[in-house]
């Protein structure tokens, strides 16, 4: 053994022997309100669901909590009164997790609504909701969720948010994009208010100006949230163990765990998800009953990296064609990861759900962006990992999976498209249908840009990036419809409208217009 590896040994037997000698305050004294960043909900299971709250009476400067653990009551209603208490529990907010808490808890009727607050220092924190899961193979009539990405904080407020809130929904799936690490963009209506964050305490307080908006925090506790990441929740455009300027590897890595450690911290995910260093396992399928399987993907964490990077850069996204670029079509590139895509692919192949939602980043179909002669592809998207897509679609086609819907962000542009094994065979059959949200904040692709990838892309049904907000799904037996719910995000008060709605009939991959 080197001395490096005994000495790291030595500091982490000191560390994991530190945790339980940590003080606990049963009563702390809060100058402010601890829960400056509202509750949460998420993975709801037929009998739980994990509730989540983080105590921070400074938010915006680490916290302002003491050093110590602070014990942090719970409890949970069949109504927003509390009179009918359903389940009361008790959780440890510890400073090494920046007093968050991820209760899970078990015990509650499935397909029931329930309600839950918590307790800390003689403070209340506001009331959520959630809705258990139907039953294991339950035949539940209707499950109506909204997806929804990428919110740049400075060029929108979250009138989508408020709106969302106020729909008759049984859940939220985000697909990533929550904080943006950088500043960019035209027409800011807010600022970060602070630099790039690299370190945790940064991280953490990026999390924290995100969540201090009030209509991001009544979507979270108005329904249960699915979650995953895209690339700006740690740098755009990373991939793996590679930033997008190739900074050397054992730094970025060090800042991916600190920005992974922040988002577990921040959002209402499992304890089981919780980081080990610069590694997080968050992918993880989700059912609703008979009726829906969703099945979470990470495509940044286990990605290979992007190929023909821009020699300045040495990584990260560029638009190539496949003649200059042959390495792109290599087989065995993967965006997944092996162990992901084999989990996947069984997931898929043992679902006996009605719908199967594979919620995943970013645009599945083929996007040859530029007019004319030849193909130009961006390289971050699935386009840049073809060979692993249409080995993904080919098994979706061979398995026959019921009803493959994929759900996407990241392009802040609102698409419909057929999936296709074969995207250059105008004869190769529609295997599943894409549905791509626009973005919650985040400024739009150009209209013009647009107009291409209709041009040359006989697949993509719909585009449009004129406006932002968010996608309601309504999944019955029968049909799944998908309304694009949109909204001025330069105006707090914006009222919401329907852009677009596109319907998927039982059987047969491809949507229709209307609904
Ligand atoms: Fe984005």
């Amino acid at each position: 053994m080197s001395l490096s590896r005994r000495r790291f040994l030595v500091c982490a037997a000191a560390a994991a022997a530190a945790v339980p000698i940590t003080r606990l305050l049963a009563q702390p004294k809060f100058a402010r309100n601890p829960f400056s960043l509202g509750v949460a909900s998420g993975y709801p299971s037929p009998d739980g669901a994990v509730l989540w709250t983080r105590l921070a009476p400074d938010p915006l400067a680490g916290g302002g909590m003491p050093g110590a653990a602070v014990e942090v009551a719970w409890e949970i209603a069949a109504d927003g009164g509390f009179r009918q208490i359903a389940l009361r529990g008790k959780e440890r907010a510890a400073p090494q997790w920046a007093h968050s808490v991820h209760a899970e808890v078990a015990g509650l009727a499935p397909g029931r609504w329930y309600f839950y607050r918590f307790h800390a220092g003689g403070t209340t924190s506001p009331v959520g909701r959630f809705r258990t899961a139907p039953a294991p193979g339950a035949a539940a009539k209707r499950l109506a969720f909204a997806f929804a990405s990428c919110q740049q904080y400075e060029q929108g407020y979250y009138a989508a948010y408020r709106h969302m809130a106020a729909e008759d929904l049984d859940l939220v799936v985000h697909l990533g994009d929550y904080i943006y690490e950088s500043s960019w963009g035209r027409n800011h209506v807010r600022k970060h208010e602070a630099g790039e964050p690299v370190t945790l305490a940064e991280y953490r307080n990026r999390y924290a100006c995100y969540k201090s908006d009030p209509d991001l925090q009544a979507a979270h506790s108005a329904f249960p949230w699915l979650v995953t990441w895209d690339d700006h929740e740690v740098q755009n455009d990373y991939a793996n163990d590679r930033s997008q300027f190739a900074h050397p590897r054992d730094k970025f890595l060090a800042r991916r765990a600190a920005a992974y450690q922040a988002y577990y911290e921040h959002m209402p995910l499992p304890r089981r998800m919780a980081p080990r260093g610069p590694d997080m396992q968050i992918y993880t399928r989700w059912d609703y009953g008979a009726l829906a399987r969703f099945h979470v993907l990470d495509d940044r964490q286990y990605r290979d990296h992007q190929v023909c990077p821009r020699p300045e850069r040495g990584g990260g996204s560029n638009v190539v064609s496949p003649a200059d670029c042959p390495g792109i079509a290599q087989p065995g590139r993967t965006l997944l990861g092996a162990a992901q895509e084999a989990w996947l692919n069984e997931g898929l192949g043992a679902s006996a759900a009605r719908w199967n939602v594979v919620a995943q980043q970013t645009v599945m179909a083929q996007v040859d962006r530029f007019p004319g002669e030849g193909q130009s592809f961006w390289t971050d998207g699935w386009d840049g990992y073809p060979a692993a897509r249409e080995l993904l679609l080919q098994h979706i086609a061979g398995t026959k999976v019921a009803n493959p819907v994929v759900i996407g962000g990241d392009v802040h542009t609102a698409v419909v498209a057929d999936l296709k094994a074969d995207f250059n065979d105008p004869r190769s059959p529609v295997v599943a249908t894409e549905f791509v949200g626009t973005s919650i904040a985040s400024q739009g692709i150009s209209q013009k840009s647009l107009e291409t990838w209709r041009a040359e892309n006989p697949h993509i049904r719909y585009a449009n990036s004129s406006r932002r907000g968010y996608t309601a799904v309504e999944l019955t037996a029968k049909r799944c419809v998908a309304r694009l719910r949109t909204v001025n995000e330069k105006s707090n008060e914006s009222p919401v409208d329907t852009l677009a709605a596109w319907t998927v009939e039982d059987g047969k991959p491809g949507a229709q217009r209307g609904s």
